[in-house]
């Protein structure tokens, strides 16, 4: 399939990205946590107190699952931790290109420090709990990437005009998407 599947840590703008690109594209944008919001009838932070984690990952790889039954070409933002479940690769692959958006986990903590919907990150210790969950993902999420997009330092425009960049470059885009 030729969806664009956005995945990286927590804070690494991937919702935002998400509609900046379907703008740009003019394709449909899907966020899995949103979808799994709405499936399940409650927030993300409550399906971790109330159902736990692994209730939470089996419900991202369900997700992935019934996009694949979808035929429109979209742009999918995931969640952050949904790339740990190696079965959840080969369903990333084949539903398109798979933009990593790598951030430092320096940055993520700048971005999240006043955030309360992250359950991951209620924590002590959130810059060190950010910079364990990164090192253990950072492989995960390169074995799983088609192509790797920085975004510290960057604003929103540069980072679209970089993936839309390296999708052309790669042949993801329809001719008439060649803006
Ligand atoms: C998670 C990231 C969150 C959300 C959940 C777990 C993670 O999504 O799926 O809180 O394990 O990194 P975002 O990456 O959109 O914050």
């Amino acid at each position: 399939m030729n969806n664009i599947v956005l995945i990286g840590f927590m804070g690494c703008g991937k919702s935002t990205v998400g509609i900046k690109l379907s703008y740009r594209l003019r394709r449909i944008v899907e966020d899995t946590d949103k979808l799994i919001e709405k499936k399940a009838g409650k927030s993300i932070s409550e399906i971790f107190k109330e159902d736990g984690e692994p209730c939470f990952r089996q419900m991202e790889t369900e997700c992935l699952e019934e996009l694949l039954n979808s035929k429109e070409e979209k742009i999918l933002a995931t969640g952050g931790g949904l790339p740990i479940r190696r079965e959840n690769h080969a369903l990333l692959k084949q539903l398109g290109c798979v933009v990593y958006l790598r951030i430092s986990p320096e940055c993520v903590y700048e971005r999240l420090k006043n955030d309360t919907s992250r359950p991951l990150l209620q924590c002590e210790n959130p810059l060190e709990q950010i910079r364990t969950l990164l090192a253990k993902r950072t492989p995960v999420y390169e074995e799983a990437a088609d192509l790797v997009v920085d975004v510290d330092g960057k604003d929103m425009e540069q980072i679209i005009a970089e993936i839309v960049q390296k999708l052309k470059e790669h042949g993801y885009l329809q001719e008439g998407e060649k803006l």
